[in-house]
């Protein structure tokens, strides 16, 4: 790693988890870390198994979108084998885990915007992506990606200038990637642990959920609608009631506020 503060060592001497984390790769760089983490997998990887790249030259997001992680930036992927069931939790564990890690370390107040975006002053600081591998109805791996701006000066990236924040933009001064990461993984492995009680995960979840009460547009696909945000399913799709007054559960696609 380039930047001392991110090394395998410097993270395991501070994490004291028992699952999240127990065997740690890290890299300087690397095209994106869910392909290094789908390669693990696929080799027999222990659940629980983080991927670290200090920065990524192909880093990918959602809808097939590019993920810009240069050093400062903060991507990481877990490997998971969780039961097919827990599948829709994963996303909301995570979510929450980001919020957490982001809340102890800066004390700023980041929201979920379904999704899976995090948000600070409704500026994008993170965002989550989940690839699944399920053959005949078995999951055989799950990859959890995280991506984090934490040390960007996101007025120098035009690409995402309009959109995005970062923590050191939020907070005026450098914030510790690997600060950042340890909490991350300690909530994961924390939250993850909770995977029998999806009724108080949900409820958890929709808590720090600010799409929900919003007026919002949909698009997914060439559809797009708009509705007042209700509610989510116990799985987590989004109940958006259109003016018709018709009730539109959402599974993927994007979400912003109308
Ligand atoms: C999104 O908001 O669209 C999801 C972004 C996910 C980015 C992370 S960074 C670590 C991991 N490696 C990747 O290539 N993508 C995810």
């Amino acid at each position: 790693m380039s930047e001392a503060e991110l090394s395998p060592a410097g993270v395991m001497h501070d994490l004291h988890t028992s699952f999240i984390g127990q065997k740690i790769f890290c890299y300087d760089v690397l095209d994106s870390t869910m392909e290094a983490a789908r390669r693990e997998a696929l080799w027999g990887a222990t659940a629980g198994t983080v991927i670290i790249a200090d920065r990524q030259t192909q880093g990918r997001g959602r809808l097939q979108r590019p993920w810009l992680s240069p050093t400062g930036s903060l991507a990481f992927s877990i490997i998971l084998r969780p039961n097919i069931e827990y599948l829709p939790y994963m996303v909301m564990l995570t979510s929450m885990a980001v919020c957490n890690s982001i809340k102890s370390v800066t004390r700023l107040r980041p929201v979920i915007k379904w999704p899976n975006d995090i948000l600070i002053n409704e500026k994008k600081v993170s965002g989550i992506l989940i690839e699944n591998d399920i053959r005949n109805n078995s999951l055989k791996y799950c990859i959890i990606g995280i991506g984090i701006n934490v040390n960007l000066h996101i007025p120098d990236m035009p690409e995402i200038a309009s959109i995005a924040t970062s923590l050191s933009d939020q907070m005026g001064k450098q914030i510790s990637r690997q600060n950042i990461l340890v909490h991350c993984l300690t909530e994961m492995d924390t939250l993850y642990k909770l995977l029998p009680k999806t009724d108080y995960i949900v409820e958890r979840w929709q808590k720090n959920l600010i799409t929900l009460g919003q007026k919002v547009q949909v698009t997914w696909k060439d559809q797009i609608f708009t509705g007042t945000a209700e509610s989510t399913t116990s799985d987590g799709n989004l109940l958006v009631r259109e003016t018709s007054g018709a009730l539109r559960e959402v599974m993927a696609g994007d979400v912003t506020l109308a």
